[in-house]
């Protein structure tokens, strides 16, 4: 079975059809993407942060990406794959940049590549798109900035950072983006900034009016209890469902309740030595 390709994409906004997009990070998550039929996979680098327990992205590495591209691969037939390129491995140059994102998809199997920035990278975006690796752009709040923008905030909320953000989307456009994530910025402006783009956008925090929308797998199936991001909804409370059964499974083990004879095997009569 062939995968949905970034062209199939990149239609999604011709013929009106929303359509969500979810991070994962490994074999099972994207079994349970691929299962829910969700068209595309994202291999973000939140993964330093909720699977490796890192503070931010910054540290997460190439080699980090590959792996966990890798197992996402494995765990998935029809979705498309895309890859973040991690802190600073394409800013430095365009071929840098080309390097990086052929590593991605010829390593770790990803069919393409999201990059942070707008017209400060879209030399490195337009080396990587015209060599036939298809790039997802992302603006707004852009976490590997994350120093530079004091923080995790809402972006976009003046008039000259919404007119930058806006000729931003425009350049990543024009450098051969197919689509382009919109994180944490208000809905009237990606309302704004979706109609003025022939790619779709896809949305995070930047309400309903972009072609798609994406979410941490994390934050929807509820795996944390400690902080909810007003941009996210639970789904479901995966957590409060796994604490509770590990704390009977412990319970049943102090207890001697469990294994019990149905989960243990039995040994053929007379084979147990000095019976
Ligand atoms: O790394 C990530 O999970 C992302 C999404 C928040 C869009 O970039």
């Amino acid at each position: 079975m062939s995968r949905i390709t970034a062209l199939n994409i990149r239609d999604y906004k011709t013929s009106g059809n929303k359509f969500s997009m979810v991070t994962a990070y490994d074999y099972t998550s994207a079994r349970l993407a691929e299962d829910a039929n969700i068209p595309v996979l994202l291999v973000g680098d939140s993964l330093g942060m909720v699977v490796m327990g890192y503070e931010s992205t910054i540290p997460v590495t190439m080699d980090d990406m590959i792996r966990h591209t890798k197992m996402v691969v494995r765990g998935s037939t029809t979705a498309h794959i895309v890859s973040d390129l991690p802190f600073m491995t394409y800013q430095e140059s365009p071929s840098t940049a080309l390097h990086n994102a052929a590593l991605l998809i010829q390593e770790g199997g990803a069919q393409s590549v999201k990059m942070e920035g707008g017209e400060n990278i879209s030399e490195a975006i337009s080396n990587i798109a015209r060599n036939g690796i298809p790039v997802m752009g992302h603006l707004g709040l852009t976490p590997q900035y994350v120093h530079a923008l004091s923080g995790y905030q809402l972006q976009g909320k003046t008039q000259t950072t919404a007119s930058q953000l806006i000729a931003d989307a425009l350049a990543v456009e024009a450098a051969g983006a197919y689509a382009i994530v919109l994180e944490l910025i208000p809905r009237e402006l990606s309302e704004l900034v979706t109609s003025q783009l022939s790619i779709p956008t896809i949305g995070i925090g930047a309400g309903p009016s972009c072609d798609g929308q994406v979410q941490v797998i994390h934050d929807i199936l509820g795996l944390y209890n400690d902080f909810v991001p007003k941009h996210t909804k639970q789904y479901c409370n995966l957590s409060n469902i796994a604490v509770s059964a590990l704390r009977e499974y412990s319970s049943e083990v102090s207890e001697g309740i469990f294994p019990s004879q149905t989960n243990s095997f039995s040994m053929p009569q007379g084979e147990l030595p000095n019976d």
